[in-house]
Protein backbone atom coordinates (compact mmCIF):
# COMPACT_ATOMS: atom_id res chain seq x y z
CA UNK A 1 0.00 0.00 0.00
CA UNK A 2 1.47 3.63 -0.92
CA UNK A 3 0.14 6.47 -0.12
CA UNK A 4 0.60 9.97 -1.90
CA UNK A 5 0.29 13.11 0.56
CA UNK A 6 -0.16 16.10 -1.42
CA UNK A 7 0.61 19.62 -0.43
CA UNK A 8 0.43 19.93 3.38
CA UNK A 9 2.03 22.09 5.66
CA UNK A 10 4.57 19.42 7.73
CA UNK A 11 5.11 20.29 11.46
CA UNK A 12 7.76 18.07 13.08
CA UNK A 13 9.68 19.37 16.27
CA UNK A 14 12.09 21.36 14.38
CA UNK A 15 10.36 21.78 10.61
CA UNK A 16 7.69 23.87 9.50
CA UNK A 17 7.26 23.45 5.32
CA UNK A 18 4.93 22.35 2.25
CA UNK A 19 5.58 19.30 0.87
CA UNK A 20 4.45 16.03 -0.58
CA UNK A 21 5.32 12.90 1.21
CA UNK A 22 5.34 9.55 -0.46
CA UNK A 23 4.50 6.53 2.38
CA UNK A 24 5.14 2.69 1.23
CA UNK A 25 5.23 -0.51 2.97
CA UNK A 26 4.82 1.34 6.34
CA UNK A 27 7.58 3.74 5.89
CA UNK A 28 7.97 7.43 4.73
CA UNK A 29 9.97 6.83 1.28
CA UNK A 30 10.41 10.31 -0.23
CA UNK A 31 9.84 13.67 1.16
CA UNK A 32 9.79 16.05 -1.66
CA UNK A 33 8.08 19.35 -3.79
CA UNK A 34 5.73 17.93 -6.66
CA UNK A 35 6.39 14.29 -6.21
CA UNK A 36 5.10 12.19 -9.15
CA UNK A 37 4.70 9.22 -7.68
CA UNK A 38 2.20 6.52 -8.87
CA UNK A 39 0.30 6.01 -5.43
CA UNK A 40 -2.35 3.53 -4.31
CA UNK A 41 -4.29 6.74 -2.95
CA UNK A 42 -3.15 10.39 -3.04
CA UNK A 43 -4.36 12.20 -0.41
CA UNK A 44 -4.52 16.17 -0.88
CA UNK A 45 -3.76 17.98 2.36
CA UNK A 46 -3.47 21.60 1.15
CA UNK A 47 -4.67 23.67 3.37
CA UNK A 48 -4.27 21.07 6.40
CA UNK A 49 -1.39 19.96 8.84
CA UNK A 50 0.88 17.25 8.47
CA UNK A 51 2.04 15.85 11.55
CA UNK A 52 3.90 13.31 13.19
CA UNK A 53 1.22 10.64 14.68
CA UNK A 54 0.60 10.88 18.09
CA UNK A 55 1.95 8.91 21.14
CA UNK A 56 0.20 8.94 24.08
CA UNK A 57 2.65 7.07 26.88
CA UNK A 58 0.25 7.05 29.66
CA UNK A 59 -3.09 5.25 29.14
CA UNK A 60 -5.07 2.36 30.99
CA UNK A 61 -6.43 -0.40 29.01
CA UNK A 62 -8.39 -3.25 30.69
CA UNK A 63 -6.99 -1.97 33.45
CA UNK A 64 -8.17 -3.56 37.35
CA UNK A 65 -8.13 -1.07 39.22
CA UNK A 66 -10.30 0.55 42.68
CA UNK A 67 -12.26 -2.75 42.10
CA UNK A 68 -12.97 -2.50 38.85
CA UNK A 69 -11.55 -3.54 35.11
CA UNK A 70 -11.58 0.18 32.81
CA UNK A 71 -14.09 0.44 30.55
CA UNK A 72 -11.85 0.64 27.33
CA UNK A 73 -10.09 -2.57 26.43
CA UNK A 74 -7.54 -2.85 23.95
CA UNK A 75 -9.38 -2.56 20.57
CA UNK A 76 -11.99 0.09 21.80
CA UNK A 77 -9.10 2.63 23.80
CA UNK A 78 -6.72 2.27 20.24
CA UNK A 79 -9.44 2.57 17.36
CA UNK A 80 -10.64 5.79 19.87
CA UNK A 81 -7.15 6.92 20.15
CA UNK A 82 -6.57 6.90 16.31
CA UNK A 83 -9.52 8.86 15.92
CA UNK A 84 -7.69 11.59 17.73
CA UNK A 85 -4.71 11.68 15.78
CA UNK A 86 -2.66 8.90 17.97
CA UNK A 87 -0.88 6.16 16.55
CA UNK A 88 1.16 4.52 19.65
CA UNK A 89 0.50 4.33 23.41
CA UNK A 90 2.56 3.17 26.26
CA UNK A 91 0.06 1.19 27.96
CA UNK A 92 1.15 -0.27 31.73
CA UNK A 93 1.35 -4.01 32.81
CA UNK A 94 0.96 -4.25 36.27
CA UNK A 95 2.95 -6.87 38.56
CA UNK A 96 0.68 -9.37 40.82
CA UNK A 97 2.44 -9.20 44.18
CA UNK A 98 4.35 -12.16 44.81
CA UNK A 99 4.58 -13.17 41.08
CA UNK A 100 7.03 -12.74 38.47
CA UNK A 101 7.15 -9.71 36.27
CA UNK A 102 6.98 -12.02 33.34
CA UNK A 103 3.73 -13.01 34.10
CA UNK A 104 2.18 -9.59 34.12
CA UNK A 105 4.02 -8.86 31.00
CA UNK A 106 2.74 -12.32 29.21
CA UNK A 107 -0.55 -11.45 30.32
CA UNK A 108 -0.53 -7.75 28.80
CA UNK A 109 0.67 -8.68 25.86
CA UNK A 110 -2.54 -11.41 25.41
CA UNK A 111 -4.81 -8.33 26.02
CA UNK A 112 -3.35 -5.75 23.15
CA UNK A 113 -2.74 -8.81 21.20
CA UNK A 114 -5.44 -9.30 18.30
CA UNK A 115 -7.11 -6.13 19.40
CA UNK A 116 -4.97 -3.00 19.35
CA UNK A 117 -5.47 -1.23 16.02
CA UNK A 118 -2.03 1.08 16.41
CA UNK A 119 0.80 0.20 18.12
CA UNK A 120 1.47 -0.30 21.69
CA UNK A 121 4.57 -0.53 24.10
CA UNK A 122 4.42 -1.27 27.64
CA UNK A 123 5.70 0.02 30.88
CA UNK A 124 5.63 -2.29 33.92
CA UNK A 125 4.09 -1.95 37.04
CA UNK A 126 6.16 -2.73 40.22
CA UNK A 127 4.77 -3.80 43.00
CA UNK A 128 7.25 -5.80 45.51
CA UNK A 129 10.58 -6.50 44.35
CA UNK A 130 12.89 -8.61 46.57
CA UNK A 131 16.16 -9.07 45.83
CA UNK A 132 15.46 -12.15 43.98
CA UNK A 133 13.98 -10.26 41.75
CA UNK A 134 16.04 -7.54 40.65
CA UNK A 135 17.37 -9.77 37.79
CA UNK A 136 13.90 -9.50 36.39
CA UNK A 137 14.30 -5.61 35.92
CA UNK A 138 16.84 -6.42 32.96
CA UNK A 139 15.18 -9.25 31.89
CA UNK A 140 12.22 -6.60 31.06
CA UNK A 141 15.00 -3.50 29.43
CA UNK A 142 16.09 -6.39 27.27
CA UNK A 143 12.29 -7.28 26.16
CA UNK A 144 11.86 -3.59 25.11
CA UNK A 145 9.79 -2.46 28.71
CA UNK A 146 12.09 -0.03 29.14
CA UNK A 147 10.27 1.92 31.82
CA UNK A 148 8.93 1.05 35.40
CA UNK A 149 6.24 2.51 36.81
CA UNK A 150 5.66 2.76 40.86
CA UNK A 151 2.59 4.68 42.63
CA UNK A 152 3.52 6.23 45.94
CA UNK A 153 0.05 6.57 46.74
CA UNK A 154 -2.91 4.43 46.88
CA UNK A 155 -2.23 2.66 50.23
CA UNK A 156 -3.28 -0.87 50.92
CA UNK A 157 -3.42 -0.86 46.92
CA UNK A 158 -0.81 -0.33 44.44
CA UNK A 159 1.42 2.18 46.61
CA UNK A 160 5.07 0.83 47.30
CA UNK A 161 7.68 1.63 49.75
CA UNK A 162 10.56 4.08 49.46
CA UNK A 163 12.77 0.91 49.66
CA UNK A 164 11.32 -0.58 46.32
CA UNK A 165 11.13 2.86 44.18
CA UNK A 166 14.74 3.17 45.81
CA UNK A 167 15.64 0.00 44.58
CA UNK A 168 14.56 0.12 41.56
CA UNK A 169 16.22 3.07 40.56
CA UNK A 170 19.70 1.79 41.47
CA UNK A 171 18.88 -0.71 38.74
CA UNK A 172 17.58 1.42 36.63
CA UNK A 173 20.81 3.85 37.15
CA UNK A 174 22.45 0.50 35.34
CA UNK A 175 20.06 -1.15 33.04
CA UNK A 176 19.29 2.56 31.42
CA UNK A 177 15.19 2.14 32.51
CA UNK A 178 13.21 5.22 32.80
CA UNK A 179 11.70 4.92 36.36
CA UNK A 180 8.18 6.96 36.04
CA UNK A 181 6.15 7.64 39.25
CA UNK A 182 2.81 8.51 40.15
CA UNK A 183 3.90 11.05 42.95
CA UNK A 184 1.72 11.94 45.98
CA UNK A 185 2.27 11.10 49.71
CA UNK A 186 0.16 7.83 50.15
CA UNK A 187 0.13 7.93 53.98
CA UNK A 188 -0.68 11.40 54.27
CA UNK A 189 -3.66 11.16 51.61
CA UNK A 190 -4.77 8.39 53.86
CA UNK A 191 -5.39 10.00 57.10
CA UNK A 192 -7.12 12.71 55.36
CA UNK A 193 -9.40 10.50 53.53
CA UNK A 194 -10.20 8.58 57.11
CA UNK A 195 -10.82 11.90 58.65
CA UNK A 196 -13.25 12.98 56.07
CA UNK A 197 -14.99 10.15 55.99
CA UNK A 198 -14.98 9.89 59.65
CA UNK A 199 -16.83 13.51 59.88
CA UNK A 200 -19.49 12.23 57.59
CA UNK A 201 -17.77 13.85 54.45
CA UNK A 202 -18.70 11.15 51.35
CA UNK A 203 -19.25 12.87 48.93
CA UNK A 204 -16.77 13.22 45.68
CA UNK A 205 -15.87 16.70 46.11
CA UNK A 206 -13.66 15.21 49.01
CA UNK A 207 -11.55 13.66 46.64
CA UNK A 208 -10.03 16.71 45.69
CA UNK A 209 -10.00 17.92 49.51
CA UNK A 210 -8.13 15.19 50.55
CA UNK A 211 -5.56 15.23 48.06
CA UNK A 212 -4.05 18.72 48.29
CA UNK A 213 -1.25 20.35 45.90
CA UNK A 214 1.74 19.89 49.22
CA UNK A 215 0.66 15.96 49.36
CA UNK A 216 2.25 15.80 45.15
CA UNK A 217 4.67 18.13 46.13
CA UNK A 218 6.25 16.51 48.70
CA UNK A 219 6.17 13.03 46.57
CA UNK A 220 7.77 14.69 43.58
CA UNK A 221 10.63 16.07 45.98
CA UNK A 222 11.40 13.18 48.01
CA UNK A 223 11.45 11.31 44.27
CA UNK A 224 14.02 13.46 43.02
CA UNK A 225 16.02 13.27 45.99
CA UNK A 226 15.83 9.47 45.72
CA UNK A 227 17.10 9.11 42.45
CA UNK A 228 20.12 11.74 42.61
CA UNK A 229 21.23 9.57 45.04
CA UNK A 230 20.59 6.28 42.69
CA UNK A 231 21.85 8.28 39.49
CA UNK A 232 18.12 7.64 38.23
CA UNK A 233 16.41 9.73 35.44
CA UNK A 234 12.83 10.22 36.64
CA UNK A 235 9.85 10.92 34.92
CA UNK A 236 6.69 12.00 36.61
CA UNK A 237 3.22 11.33 35.50
CA UNK A 238 -0.14 13.31 35.56
CA UNK A 239 2.10 16.29 37.24
CA UNK A 240 -1.45 18.83 38.18
CA UNK A 241 0.18 21.63 40.17
CA UNK A 242 2.60 24.42 40.63
CA UNK A 243 3.63 23.00 43.93
CA UNK A 244 5.35 19.88 41.88
CA UNK A 245 6.07 21.92 38.85
CA UNK A 246 8.48 23.69 40.65
CA UNK A 247 10.17 20.92 42.53
CA UNK A 248 10.49 19.64 38.99
CA UNK A 249 11.96 23.30 37.94
CA UNK A 250 14.31 23.27 40.81
CA UNK A 251 15.76 19.79 40.10
CA UNK A 252 15.75 21.07 36.46
CA UNK A 253 17.98 24.23 37.12
CA UNK A 254 20.32 21.75 39.26
CA UNK A 255 20.94 19.84 35.63
CA UNK A 256 19.24 16.36 36.51
CA UNK A 257 17.51 13.92 34.87
CA UNK A 258 14.14 14.85 36.01
CA UNK A 259 10.92 14.75 33.31
CA UNK A 260 7.55 14.95 33.84
CA UNK A 261 3.73 15.08 32.04
CA UNK A 262 0.87 16.64 32.46
CA UNK A 263 -2.85 16.24 31.13
CA UNK A 264 -5.22 18.26 28.94
CA UNK A 265 -7.66 17.69 31.81
CA UNK A 266 -5.03 19.54 34.13
CA UNK A 267 -4.62 22.53 31.54
CA UNK A 268 -8.27 23.01 30.69
CA UNK A 269 -10.57 21.82 33.54
CA UNK A 270 -10.46 22.96 37.28
CA UNK A 271 -11.93 22.06 40.45
CA UNK A 272 -14.86 23.93 40.33
CA UNK A 273 -16.26 20.63 38.22
CA UNK A 274 -16.25 19.03 41.88
CA UNK A 275 -19.12 21.85 42.98
CA UNK A 276 -21.22 20.07 40.84
CA UNK A 277 -25.40 18.90 41.74
CA UNK A 278 -25.47 15.42 43.19
CA UNK A 279 -23.23 12.65 42.43
CA UNK A 280 -21.79 14.38 38.96
CA UNK A 281 -18.54 15.38 40.58
CA UNK A 282 -17.81 11.26 40.36
CA UNK A 283 -17.16 11.95 36.67
CA UNK A 284 -13.90 13.91 37.61
CA UNK A 285 -12.57 11.94 40.53
CA UNK A 286 -9.13 11.13 38.88
CA UNK A 287 -5.71 11.37 40.64
CA UNK A 288 -4.23 13.83 41.02
CA UNK A 289 -7.58 15.58 41.64
CA UNK A 290 -8.53 18.96 39.12
CA UNK A 291 -6.97 21.87 40.78
CA UNK A 292 -7.43 25.34 41.52
CA UNK A 293 -7.79 27.35 38.48
CA UNK A 294 -4.41 29.32 39.34
CA UNK A 295 -2.77 26.18 38.35
CA UNK A 296 -3.33 25.84 34.68
CA UNK A 297 -1.42 29.17 33.67
CA UNK A 298 1.52 27.68 35.54
CA UNK A 299 1.08 24.35 33.40
CA UNK A 300 0.97 26.07 30.07
CA UNK A 301 4.31 27.60 30.82
CA UNK A 302 6.13 24.81 32.50
CA UNK A 303 4.95 23.15 28.67
CA UNK A 304 6.77 26.25 27.05
CA UNK A 305 9.88 26.55 28.72
CA UNK A 306 10.08 22.61 28.32
CA UNK A 307 9.83 21.93 32.66
CA UNK A 308 7.11 19.91 31.03
CA UNK A 309 7.91 17.58 28.21
CA UNK A 310 4.88 15.28 27.45
CA UNK A 311 1.26 15.76 27.27
CA UNK A 312 -0.44 12.25 28.24
CA UNK A 313 -3.67 11.57 28.56
CA UNK A 314 -3.88 9.00 31.85
CA UNK A 315 -6.83 7.53 30.23
CA UNK A 316 -8.60 5.36 32.61
CA UNK A 317 -12.04 5.35 31.57
CA UNK A 318 -15.00 4.19 33.93
CA UNK A 319 -18.98 4.16 33.49
CA UNK A 320 -20.52 6.38 35.03
CA UNK A 321 -23.79 4.44 35.04
CA UNK A 322 -22.81 1.67 37.20
CA UNK A 323 -18.38 1.72 37.81
CA UNK A 324 -18.32 5.33 39.44
CA UNK A 325 -21.43 4.75 41.17
CA UNK A 326 -19.16 2.24 43.23
CA UNK A 327 -18.73 5.71 45.64
CA UNK A 328 -22.28 6.31 45.90
CA UNK A 329 -21.75 6.36 49.93
CA UNK A 330 -18.05 6.63 49.88
CA UNK A 331 -16.19 8.87 47.87
CA UNK A 332 -12.94 7.05 48.40
CA UNK A 333 -14.93 3.78 46.34
CA UNK A 334 -15.25 5.36 43.41
CA UNK A 335 -12.48 4.00 40.57
CA UNK A 336 -10.35 6.47 39.97
CA UNK A 337 -9.83 7.63 36.59
CA UNK A 338 -11.56 9.69 33.44
CA UNK A 339 -11.57 9.23 29.44
CA UNK A 340 -9.01 11.28 27.53
CA UNK A 341 -7.55 9.00 24.73
CA UNK A 342 -9.30 11.01 21.92
CA UNK A 343 -9.22 14.20 22.43
CA UNK A 344 -5.29 15.20 23.30
CA UNK A 345 -4.52 16.57 19.88
CA UNK A 346 -7.71 19.26 19.60
CA UNK A 347 -7.88 20.16 23.04
CA UNK A 348 -3.94 20.88 22.72
CA UNK A 349 -4.46 23.12 19.13
CA UNK A 350 -7.31 25.03 20.91
CA UNK A 351 -5.95 25.53 24.14
CA UNK A 352 -2.63 25.49 23.35
CA UNK A 353 -1.97 26.35 19.78
CA UNK A 354 -5.22 29.02 19.03
CA UNK A 355 -4.35 31.11 22.02
CA UNK A 356 -0.64 31.52 21.25
CA UNK A 357 0.76 29.52 24.17
CA UNK A 358 2.16 26.67 22.13
CA UNK A 359 3.42 27.34 18.35
CA UNK A 360 2.88 23.95 16.09
CA UNK A 361 6.19 23.12 16.48
CA UNK A 362 6.18 22.59 20.46
CA UNK A 363 2.78 20.68 20.12
CA UNK A 364 4.40 18.50 17.67
CA UNK A 365 7.14 18.16 20.51
CA UNK A 366 4.75 17.46 23.60
CA UNK A 367 2.02 15.39 21.69
CA UNK A 368 4.44 13.16 20.14
CA UNK A 369 8.35 13.54 19.45
CA UNK A 370 9.53 14.10 23.56
CA UNK A 371 7.63 10.58 24.17
CA UNK A 372 9.27 8.71 21.12
CA UNK A 373 12.56 10.45 22.69
CA UNK A 374 12.20 9.66 26.35
CA UNK A 375 10.67 6.42 25.34
CA UNK A 376 13.09 4.90 23.28
CA UNK A 377 11.21 5.06 19.90
CA UNK A 378 12.62 8.10 18.18
CA UNK A 379 13.23 8.53 15.34
CA UNK A 380 10.95 5.57 14.14
CA UNK A 381 8.47 7.47 15.81
CA UNK A 382 7.68 10.72 17.07
CA UNK A 383 8.73 12.82 13.81
CA UNK A 384 8.32 12.65 10.10
CA UNK A 385 11.72 11.39 8.33
CA UNK A 386 12.60 9.80 5.49
CA UNK A 387 12.52 6.38 6.80
CA UNK A 388 10.40 6.54 10.06
CA UNK A 389 7.26 4.64 10.14
CA UNK A 390 4.39 6.07 8.41
CA UNK A 391 2.15 7.18 11.29
CA UNK A 392 1.30 10.99 10.17
CA UNK A 393 -1.60 12.96 11.11
CA UNK A 394 -3.15 15.29 8.04
CA UNK A 395 -4.76 17.44 10.69
CA UNK A 396 -7.61 20.28 9.12
CA UNK A 397 -6.87 23.14 11.92
CA UNK A 398 -10.31 25.57 10.92
CA UNK A 399 -12.87 22.43 11.35
CA UNK A 400 -14.69 22.66 14.24
CA UNK A 401 -16.58 20.33 16.38
CA UNK A 402 -17.90 19.83 19.95
CA UNK A 403 -17.15 17.37 22.54
CA UNK A 404 -19.55 14.98 23.31
CA UNK A 405 -20.13 11.46 24.75
CA UNK A 406 -22.67 11.15 21.95
CA UNK A 407 -20.31 11.38 19.21
CA UNK A 408 -17.13 9.96 21.01
CA UNK A 409 -15.74 6.75 20.44
CA UNK A 410 -14.18 5.64 24.04
CA UNK A 411 -16.23 3.06 25.27
CA UNK A 412 -17.59 5.22 28.20
CA UNK A 413 -20.41 7.10 29.11
CA UNK A 414 -19.62 10.20 29.75
CA UNK A 415 -16.73 12.72 28.09
CA UNK A 416 -14.65 15.25 31.02
CA UNK A 417 -14.88 18.23 27.84
CA UNK A 418 -18.69 17.40 27.34
CA UNK A 419 -20.22 20.54 25.20
CA UNK A 420 -16.65 22.05 24.71
CA UNK A 421 -16.07 23.80 21.33
CA UNK A 422 -12.90 22.79 19.77
CA UNK A 423 -10.87 23.98 16.64
CA UNK A 424 -8.95 21.64 14.46
CA UNK A 425 -9.84 17.69 13.91
CA UNK A 426 -7.91 14.87 12.57
CA UNK A 427 -9.09 14.63 8.72
CA UNK A 428 -7.21 11.73 7.91
CA UNK A 429 -4.97 9.26 10.28
CA UNK A 430 -2.52 7.06 8.65
CA UNK A 431 -0.34 3.91 11.00
CA UNK A 432 2.20 1.94 9.94
CA UNK A 433 1.65 3.16 6.39
CA UNK A 434 -2.33 2.67 6.31
CA UNK A 435 -5.32 5.42 6.77
CA UNK A 436 -7.09 4.04 9.44
CA UNK A 437 -9.34 7.09 10.52
CA UNK A 438 -10.91 8.49 7.02
CA UNK A 439 -13.82 10.51 6.05
CA UNK A 440 -14.99 10.30 10.20
CA UNK A 441 -14.75 6.59 10.09
CA UNK A 442 -12.02 3.81 11.87
CA UNK A 443 -10.93 1.97 8.31
CA UNK A 444 -8.60 0.07 10.05
CA UNK A 445 -8.25 -3.36 11.48
CA UNK A 446 -8.15 -4.16 14.78
CA UNK A 447 -5.29 -6.13 15.90
CA UNK A 448 -2.95 -4.77 12.90
CA UNK A 449 -0.91 -2.52 15.69
CA UNK A 450 2.49 -4.33 16.69
CA UNK A 451 4.20 -4.16 20.49
CA UNK A 452 7.15 -1.82 20.44
CA UNK A 453 10.13 -3.04 21.67
CA UNK A 454 11.62 -0.33 22.83
CA UNK A 455 15.47 0.66 23.49
CA UNK A 456 16.81 2.73 26.75
CA UNK A 457 17.36 6.69 26.88
O1 LIG B 1 -7.05 8.51 38.44
C1 LIG B 1 -6.18 7.95 37.80
N1 LIG B 1 -5.18 8.65 37.37
N2 LIG B 1 -6.31 6.63 37.54
C2 LIG B 1 -5.40 5.81 36.88
C3 LIG B 1 -4.30 5.34 37.77
C4 LIG B 1 -3.28 6.41 37.96
O2 LIG B 1 -3.11 6.90 39.07
O3 LIG B 1 -2.62 6.78 36.99
ZN1 LIG C 1 -1.29 7.77 38.72
ZN1 LIG D 1 -2.33 6.60 35.17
Amino acid sequence: MSILIKNGHIFTAVDSYVADILVDDGKVRTIGIDLAADADKTIDATGKYVIPGGIDPHTHLDFPFGGTVSSDDFRTGTIAAAYGGTTSIVDSAVQQRGHALSQALEMWHQKAEGKAAIDYGFHMIILDLPESRLPELDDMVRQGVTSFKMFMAYLGAVMVDDTTIFQTMVSAADNGALICLHAEHGHMIDVLVKNALAEGHTGPEYHAITRPPATEAEATHRAIRMAEVAGAPVYFVHLSCDEALQEVQAARARQKYVYAETCPHYLTLDNSMYDQEGFEGAKYVLTPPLRDHRHQAKLWNGLRRNDLQVVSTDHCAFRFSDQKTMGKDDFSKIPNGGPGIENRLSLLYTHGVVPGLLDMNRLVEVFSTNSARLFGLFPRKGTIAVGSDADIVVFDPDEETVISAQTHHMNVDYNLYEGMKVKGVPQVVIANGEAIIEGGQYTGTPGSGRFLKRSTL
